[in-house]
């Protein structure tokens, strides 16, 4: 493909007038807007007609692959026929249909549904959720939540407040008050039981009975984590983690809140990432892939438990969103899910994981590859000066591997994806769930290449 038309006009007009997302724009000075013009299965095209794998489904969302015109038809079909109308006392046949079908997917009696834009949103409501609910039920002081460290929830400022990343909050502080960090489920730098998982995820787990204990059961209302923690470098959980955290949770009537806003529909094999672990939430946030990226929404799913309050009398859940459940998405979430049955998406991963997990496990053999973790598609590589010894990059070297080559150079290299040190420094991957061995095999080609260079620049 040539390059775009309107190429150096898009250059400037984006350099003069675009505003983007977490952006060093300062990196942009001397160097080209990376521009996306399009995409194709597993491939996106950049302006001047380069391609490149997405490894990252974009941001996580791309579940289908690009160019999907079943769910672009499903976008017109739906916007000629009703374009907009807010589910603020009112339903349309796409939001009902759509939360019948996510209810039924969803674990136990996980029933409820209550449609968003996108996923900060969602945990935004559940934790606004929470705090109603409790002040409902003859336990209005329970109001607190517990996250963990490094956790990425959002930007909304409740969602940020749970957020567990401190340099992303300080901008913006004071937050809202009231939420607590613990551990995360890091094995890689376990501080303790460093040669047993299941110890570790124990001892993890009891970190969050004693906050709740530090703080006052009968302030704790929720606490909030992904299956797969995304920010730190996918942190899966050790065995019997979950199942730990519902006791707590029981013990001291807090709600879990699953935050699938990346591990569900499909990421790990499963509609919800609560499946694959085996535990029960008392409500999931989800967003990104439930349209695999064709519209924007988000839900948060809670129990029968949680709504029965507001089923009586004249209460309602002071809480909503113009956009939320907006019909165009609503009906290209249900055509999505249509592809995820017809073309077996979900047994499509289960097959092929191990396969995605034993290619990049032979990065290993690289000296700055540390570690591989994750599960399903979704995986992070964690990057070492010493891997004898774990010892990590300082402030400067990370910097300069991270931003001054590593990004970079595997988009030079055509792989899509993120160099990220929230944590200690990783790359993530997290391609479209339709890919296969061969994109497994191009993925890990690229990184061989870019990482052993990496090293000699240290
Ligand atoms: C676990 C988790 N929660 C919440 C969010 C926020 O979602 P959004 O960017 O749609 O607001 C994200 C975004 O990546 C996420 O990964």
């Amino acid at each position: 493909m040539d390059q775009h038309p309107d190429y150096d006009r898009l250059q400037l007009a984006a350099k003069d007038h675009l505003w983007m997302h977490f952006t060093r724009h300062s990196t942009y000075e001397d160097s080209d807007v990376p521009i996306i013009v399009r995409g194709e299965g597993a491939y996106i095209y950049d302006a001047q007609g380069k391609r490149y794998l997405d490894g990252l489904a974009g941001l996580f969302v791309n579940q289908l692959g690009h160019g999907r015109t079943e769910l672009a038809e499903a976008a017109a079909k739906q916007s000629a026929t009703l374009a907009f109308h807010p589910l603020w006392s009112y339903a349309h046949p796409g939001a009902i249909e759509l939360a019948q079908r996510v209810a039924n997917y969803a674990p136990g009696d996980l029933n409820r549904v209550f449609f968003t834009t996108g996923g900060g949103e969602a945990v935004e409501s559940a934790w606004k959720l929470a705090k109603q609910y409790f002040k409902m039920t003859g336990k209005p002081t329970k109001h607190k939540v517990i996250s963990r460290a490094i956790a990425y929830h959002g930007t909304p400022q409740g969602a940020l407040s749970i957020t567990g990343i401190p340099g992303m909050k300080a901008p913006f502080e004071p937050l809202v008050p009231s939420t607590f960090r613990v551990p995360n489920t890091n094995f890689y730098r376990a501080p303790v039981h460093q040669d047993d998982e299941v110890a570790f995820g124990q001892w993890a787990a009891n970190r969050i009975a004693e906050a709740i204990e530090f703080e006052g059961p009968d302030t704790v209302a929720a606490v909030f984590l992904e299956p797969v923690q995304n920010s730190g470098g996918c942190f899966p959980p050790p065995p019997g983690y979950f199942q730990r955290v519902r006791e707590i949770c029981d013990e001291y009537d807090v709600l879990l809140v699953s935050d699938e806003v990346i591990c569900a529909f499909g990421r790990l094999g499963h509609m919800f990432a609560s499946e694959r672990y085996g535990y029960q939430p008392d409500i999931i946030t989800c967003a990104k892939g439930i349209t695999s990226g064709y519209a924007p929404l988000g839900a948060m799913i809670a129990s029968e438990r949680l709504m029965e309050p507001f089923l009586e009398g004249h209460h309602s859940f002071m809480h909503g969103y113009t956009w939320g459940g907006h019909p165009v998405a609503t009906a290209v979430a249900l055509a999505n899910l249509d592809v995820f049955e017809k073309e077996h998406v979900l047994e499509h991963v289960r097959a092929n994981q191990d396969g995605f997990r034993s290619t990049l496990e032979r990065l290993k053999d690289l000296p700055i590859v540390g570690d591989v973790r994750g599960d399903g598609y979704f995986y992070g590589i964690e990057l070492v000066k010493d891997k004898g010894t774990k010892e990590t990059f300082n402030d400067a070297e990370s910097e300069k591997l991270l931003r001054g080559f590593l990004s970079k150079a595997l988009y030079d290299e055509g792989l899509y994806c993120r160099a990220d040190d929230r944590g200690d420094p990783v790359v993530q991957l997290a391609p479209p769930l339709i890919c296969d061995q061969s994109h497994f095999d191009e993925i890990e080609q690229i990184l061989r290449v870019v990482l052993d260079k990496a090293y000699t620049l240290l």
